[in-house]
């Protein structure tokens, strides 16, 4: 019972790694608000989770606009009266992404509104109810890609490079507070989206995961480095990127 008494907002959390770390989350104990665009996906990802016992709530959001991730926020703070752990996950690559010269404006905007607004607008309305609270866990998710020197993902890596700097100053403006500020970087992630490019044989994606040296990682193996920042465990880890990606980097 890691996150014993805890509340956690997770963002996109109906499908993938985000309902991995919302699953992983109720099981440590938590109060979990599923903060999700899709509605069924959401809903029905909450309802499994009630099912089991647990107290979990779906809340639609959308992280690309302010006044949706202020509503959510507004909902868990109404729910529980306070928020523990925030979880900027929403995101990820697309296929429309390529080369700067090639990539239409659109989607560089597009991935920026998502992945580096999306964590942005998370802790622009999550962190005052941590300050008063406080203190806080923020992780955001940003990806190896963002790392490495990725051919072909040229929106995707600026937003996710963006998030990397973005957890680094957070971290040192809200120490004082007693809030952290990390993020998770995964590797190649059997989620379902994953899954069908893999199947597809998109050659970046099967290229990428040929060099997971230890497999592909599962969606509840980020679970667990998100829970361990998450939890009083990591009390004295804050700025920090935890890669967790089998490998890869280092390959
Ligand atoms: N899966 C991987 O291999 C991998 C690797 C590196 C980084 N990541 C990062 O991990 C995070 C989760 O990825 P995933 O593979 O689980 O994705 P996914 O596509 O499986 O799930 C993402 C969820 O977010 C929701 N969503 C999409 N847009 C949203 C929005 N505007 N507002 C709220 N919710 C929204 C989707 O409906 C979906 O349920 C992303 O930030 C991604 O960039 C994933």
């Amino acid at each position: 019972m890691r996150l014993k008494d805890k509340t956690a907002l997770i963002t996109g959390a109906g499908a993938g790694i985000g309902y991995a770390c919302a699953e992983l989350f109720c099981e440590e104990g938590a109060r979990v608000v599923i903060a999700e665009l899709d509605i069924e996906t959401g809903a029905a990802a909450a309802a499994r989770l009630c099912e089991r016992g647990f107290d979990c709530r779906f809340v639609q959001t959308d992280v690309s606009s302010p006044d949706s991730v202020k509503a959510a926020v507004d909902a868990i703070m109404q729910a529980h009266g306070r928020i523990d752990v925030l979880y900027n996950n929403a995101g990820g690559s697309s296929l429309q992404d390529g080369r700067v010269t090639e990539t239409p404006f659109e989607e560089f905007w597009k991935k920026l509104q998502i992945d580096l607004h999306g964590v942005w607008a998370g802790c622009h309305y999550a962190i005052p109810h941590m300050i008063a609270n406080g203190g806080g866990a923020v992780i955001n998710a940003t990806s190896v890609l963002a790392i490495m020197g990725t051919e072909g993902r040229d929106a995707y890596t600026a937003a996710k490079g963006g998030i990397i700097s973005l957890t680094r100053s957070m971290a040192v403006e809200y120490a004082r507070h007693g809030i952290r500020v990390n993020a998770v970087a995964p590797g190649v992630t059997t989620t379902e989206r994953v899954r069908k490019r893999l199947e597809q044989a998109n050659p970046g994606a099967s290229k990428t995961a040929q060099r997971s040296l230890l497999g592909t990682v599962e969606p509840r193996e980020i679970g667990y480095a998100v829970l361990f920042l998450a939890s009083d465990e990591a009390r004295k880890i804050t700025g920090q990127t935890l890669i967790v990606d089998s490998g890869l980097t280092i390959s």
